[in-house]
């Protein structure tokens, strides 16, 4: 099974929303390095291929499920985004994207949606795989969306570690060498009284 969020070809076309810039943040790694997250735009394309284009073969294969080609026809959709059906943060330090995290609500359930996150390798281990995660699962949770989906690759000690620390409601199918991990997300905070 291929789903789009895996940025295989033939995906819907891509399309932009309305920047939601109240949508950015400031953070730090556990080392203290500062990440800016925000929603990715059009402009991030060479950025977004520049991140792939460092990523180690086992970070593409982990990511992809295979090693693809550059496309910069993928690139276009995967920047393109309306920030309710499809969404991607990106991490930025010192200019350059470091990270990125999607989702893509499934067509037949719109209050689930496919994930899959990416980052660079000089960059792994050092809790940005969590951040992303996190601020993904707060914008999905106040967009109305209550459980993410994963495919992941069953040696991606990484990636399953990243879920597993979430402390989420985990429910798991396995399909031979992947795994598709269902998180159910918290509730949204109440606003402040
Ligand atoms: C999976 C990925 C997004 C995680 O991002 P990250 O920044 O490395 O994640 P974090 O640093 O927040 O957490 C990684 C966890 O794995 C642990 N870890 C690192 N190497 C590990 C290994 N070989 N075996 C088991 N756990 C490992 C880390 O210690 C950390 O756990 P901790 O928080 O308990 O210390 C990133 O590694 C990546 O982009 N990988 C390639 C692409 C990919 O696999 N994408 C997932 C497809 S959905």
């Amino acid at each position: 099974m291929v789903r789009e969020v895996r940025e295989e070809p033939g995906g819907a076309t891509g399309t932009s929303g309305t920047y939601p810039a109240g949508d950015e943040e400031d953070v730090a790694l556990k080392d203290g390095t500062a990440v800016h997250l925000r929603p990715i735009r059009g402009a991030d394309e060479a950025g977004l291929l520049a991140l792939y284009d460092r990523l180690s073969p086992e970070s593409l294969y982990f990511r992809f499920f295979s090693v693809p080609q550059k496309d910069t026809g993928k690139a276009a959709y995967l920047t393109h985004v309306d920030y309710d059906r499809r969404y991607a943060v990106v991490a930025e330090t010192a200019g350059a994207i470091v990270g990125v995290a999607r989702w893509e609500r499934l067509a037949d359930r719109p209050g689930h949606a496919e994930v899959a996150f990416t980052v660079a390798d000089d960059v792994q281990g050092r809790g940005l795989g969590g951040i992303l995660f996190r601020r993904l699962a707060a914008l999905a949770r106040a967009r109305g969306i209550t459980v993410f989906e994963a495919e992941v690759l069953k040696n991606n000690e990484r990636m399953l570690r990243v879920f597993e620390r979430t402390g989420l409601p985990t429910a798991t199918r396995d399909q031979g060498n992947i795994l598709t991990i269902l998180l159910t997300l918290d509730p949204p905070a109440p606003p402040p009284a």
